[in-house]
């Protein structure tokens, strides 16, 4: 088959002007969310902040989103049809509590929160308005995962035996302070994007064994900064997440590598080679006794599969579907992190299933 045929990138659907406003104006939002909704085309046209000037900045930044005082008035505007939320975990409850009730659909960040409990109510409260939720799960949408889903659906590597995403790189932690203190770091928020993708890819494990350590020389930041996970499928696929944030010497390095039965797929997370600016992922796919292909990529992780998860929930509410990244879904996500934790804490094999109702 001719690799070329295989179409990566975002799909939007025919409605996409629902007006977007945003609640929490702060880095991910300027660098990301704006960049990749202004190339989709979406329309933005609110935004709140706790902090008047973040919002000013997502007015300037748009050109086109009006800023509000408070979260009641964004919510009370009848150009918003989508609230697009990005506050830190902790926040997230009490902003989805008020979303909700006001019937509007929405897009949480990812993790959901930094409470398995919390993350649960989070969706409760969108099923009981009867409100569409999704959450940022964009890595989905990365060029390298995006394109090894369909290979992977077409049967193009056979039935997957060995799946392995591993980073080694020195992450800027001052891009979010707030991270230093927090008692849990590396795999709730950074791994968790390549743990969804696993899942997003392969389904979910019946075993979660994780190690967790941290760097001699991390200075303030609290939390693990290596991690090792591990996932054990029932029919013998085994999938490994390792990801070093203080490499500081030897050239940074993000490979994802999956091998199957007939052929074998390899590639590069661009993005983690220069946080955020990165640079488009690489692909080869190999078979037996033939010459490697590679896929041709040029979209970025940061900012263009941004559009991935905000385009998913505009389809589910134009068709009445549930949004490809459906919180209640993401809870499978949730419980392998909770899992990793559990696994690291106990120095033990975690099933999925131990986690949560
Ligand atoms: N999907 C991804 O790849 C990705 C990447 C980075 C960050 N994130 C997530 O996005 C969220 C924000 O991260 P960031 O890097 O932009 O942080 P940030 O600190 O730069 O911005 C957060 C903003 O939220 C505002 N805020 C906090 N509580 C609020 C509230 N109750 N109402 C309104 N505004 C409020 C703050 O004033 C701040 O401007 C976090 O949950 C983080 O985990 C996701």
């Amino acid at each position: 088959m001719d690799i070329n045929s295989i179409d990566w990138r975002p799909q939007l659907g025919n409605k996409t002007d629902y007006g977007i406003g945003f609640v929490g104006c702060g880095g991910i939002v300027q660098y990301a969310h704006i960049p990749a909704y202004q190339k989709a085309g979406f329309r933005m046209v609110a935004a709140y902040d706790i902090k008047r000037e973040s919002a000013e900045k997502v007015a300037e930044l748009t050109g086109t989103a009006r800023v509000c005082e408070s979260l009641d008035e964004l919510l009370a505007d009848p150009a918003v049809d989508i609230v697009d939320i990005a506050v830190m975990p902790w926040a997230q409850l009490d902003v989805v509590r008020q979303v909700a009730a006001a019937g509007k659909h929405m897009l949480c960040q990812k993790p959901l929160s930094d409470n398995f409990g919390q993350a649960t109510q989070i969706v409760e409260l969108a099923r009981l308005a009867g409100v569409k939720q999704a959450v940022n799960h964009q890595m989905r949408w990365d060029s390298g995962i995006a394109a090894s889903k369909i290979m992977i659906e077409r049967g193009m590597i056979g039935t997957p035996t060995d799946a392995q995403i591993q980073v080694s790189s020195a992450t800027p932690w001052h891009m979010w302070p707030w991270l230093a203190t927090a008692s849990r770091l590396e795999v709730q928020y950074h791994s968790i994007h390549y743990i969804d993708s696993m899942r997003f890819l392969f389904g979910s494990p019946e075993w979660v064994t994780s190690r967790h350590a941290k760097y001699a020389g991390q200075g303030d930041v609290r939390a693990e900064t290596k991690t090792i996970t591990v996932f054990d499928y029932a029919n013998g696929l085994q999938a490994l997440v390792a990801v070093n944030h203080y490499n500081m010497h030897a050239e940074a390095s993000a490979i994802f590598r999956f091998l199957g039965t007939e052929g074998a797929i390899e590639g590069t997370i661009g993005l983690m080679y220069n946080y955020p600016s990165g640079r488009p992922d690489t692909l080869r796919y190999s078979q037996k006794d033939q010459p490697p292909v590679d896929l041709p990529l040029d979209e970025f992780w940061i900012p263009d599969a941004f559009v991935g998860p905000m385009a998913g929930l505009m389809q589910a509410i134009e068709t009445d579907t549930l949004p490809a990244t459906d919180t209640a879904d993401n809870l499978n996500t949730l419980r392998l992190i909770e899992a990793a934790y559990l696994s690291a804490a106990e120095h033990r094999s975690v099933r999925p299933s131990e986690i949560g109702a």
